[in-house]
């Protein structure tokens, strides 16, 4: 496998030597107290975005028209919010970063966290080479350990075969790596054979690319093998195309008012360590990562549910669903944090190219290739999971999620936009965060 400690698409940070190198800040403080239109001035100075491409954030994203020619039986559209995760500062370089979600309080979560690691740095970023495995599926095979063999030995026919499909991925410096052979001699169905192309699909997330390519070698292979082809489909358990994050926070960064910085690193290792050893509990640390990744690939509309399988898959890799992540002290007492997966996405083809929305938000990412994006995508999902244990080991998940439940609940009081915060802050204040109360502010601050 590819080393995933060397390859990073900008220069690695020096612990926040040069933070001030970056041309553009990822730090806007208050960003979120601002107006609607105020937040989206900023990110389009940021991002240089058109006034078309404002008009795409704040009027008209996907119509239902072009809905209907993305997919069959079309009837409309359906949203969500989009914002911006602040703080970022990735290999050296700072980042906003869009993110599609619903719930309230995970954008908030991860700019705090992002902030916390720039405090240690930032985050160093790789990936391995993006290489995809498709599969073939061989059935009435009359001799397993034969069929491998020869399989194996026209390797080379069969990759230059497979290369025939997409010159243009080929062009760029992708296409065939390998052919694996995985003899199964006992499954329900009797003995069976699968065959692996590991394909480089370069920046293309590469599901067409890779279906194409078993397709057309498939005969061939079934010929090899004198037995017959069934499935021809790309893997979404994606091994060999990982992404790694990985940053370390200072320990006195972490402290509270009432927990030392030492005794937080202790207590979030403490956390991780029940996500290792506890399916139940690596389940919902999971999902924790994946509202941030999730996030980043509606925003930049790539696959989330490929993104969601290979995860899973892979937590589960050794046979035991586990977490995603390392958190533990390290010898100087700070806290070293790192996650590991597999993270196929692309920056040409699918709906990047399509869907007004993942344009804009695309510009605003501004990344160069689907290894950088899978990058962001690893530090995103490293900070969501931060955000979360942190505030688990120290004050509760519920303290943070106060003022978004109170924004809500001001919002189903019927409070126009421009007074949601106004009432939400008194709520929180008054400690009695229900929609009774809030149509009673809501009324005073009318009257006033
Ligand atoms: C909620 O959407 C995500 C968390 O449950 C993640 C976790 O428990 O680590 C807070």
């Amino acid at each position: 496998m590819t080393d995933l400690s060397t390859k990073h698409t900008h220069a690695p940070s020096d612990n926040g030597a040069n933070k001030t190198d970056s041309p553009k800040s990822s730090r806007l403080p208050g960003f979120y107290k601002k107006s609607l239109t105020d937040r989206v001035a900023m990110v389009a100075k940021w991002a240089d975005l058109s006034a078309e491409e404002q008009a795409v954030l704040l009027e008209q994203g996907l119509t239902a028209g072009q809905a209907a020619n993305m997919i069959e039986n079309g009837i409309g559209t359906t949203e969500l919010p989009l914002g911006v995760a602040c703080n970022f500062f990735i290999n050296g370089r700072d980042y906003l970063i869009p993110m599609a979600v619903e719930e309230p309080s995970v954008l908030a979560a991860v700019s705090a966290s992002a902030k916390l690691i720039r405090e240690g740095g930032g985050f160093t970023a790789t990936t391995t080479d993006p290489v995809m495995i498709g599969q073939i599926q061989l059935l009435d095979i009359p001799d397993l350990e034969v069929a491998a063999a020869t399989i194996q030995a026209h390797k080379e026919e069969l990759m230059a075969q497979a290369n025939q499909c997409s010159p243009s991925i080929v062009a760029r410096g992708g296409g065939a790596r390998d052919i694996e052979t995985r003899p199964f001699p006992d499954t329900p169905v009797g003995p069976m054979l699968i065959v692996h192309l590991l394909y480089d699909t370069r920046d293309a997330m590469g599901a067409n690319a890779i279906n194409t390519a078993v397709e057309a070698i498939a005969p061939r292979v079934a010929e090899l093998s004198r037995g017959r082809a069934n499935l021809r489909i790309l893997s979404n358990l994606t091994d060999r195309r990982l992404a790694r994050a990985v940053c370390t926070i200072p320990a006195a960064a972490l402290a509270t008012k009432e927990m030392s910085g030492a005794q937080v690193a202790r207590q979030i290792a403490e956390a991780n360590a029940f996500a290792v050893v506890d399916p139940y509990r690596a389940a919902t640390h999971n999902k924790g990562i994946m509202n941030g990744i999730d996030a980043v690939c509606l925003a930049t509309g790539n696959d989330w549910r490929a993104i969601e399988a290979g995860a899973h898959a892979y937590a589960a890799r050794n046979g035991h669903y586990s977490a995603l992540t390392d958190w533990h002290v390290d010898a100087n007492g700070d806290l070293y944090g790192e996650i590991v997966l597999p993270l196929a996405v692309g920056v040409v083809g699918g709906a990047t190219k399509v869907h007004p929305t993942a344009k804009v938000a695309m510009k605003i990412l501004n990344v160069q290739s689907a290894a950088e994006l899978a990058q962001i995508m690893a530090c995103v999902g490293l900070a969501q999971n931060l955000a979360a244990i942190k505030a688990m080991a120290t004050v509760g998940i519920q303290h943070g999620h106060m003022r978004m439940h109170a924004r809500q609940v001001a919002m189903a009081a019927g409070t126009p936009d421009d007074l949601v915060e106004t009432i939400a802050e008194q709520l929180i204040n008054e400690e009695n965060i229900r929609v009774e109360r809030a149509k009673e502010i809501l009324n005073m601050v009318r009257e006033a």
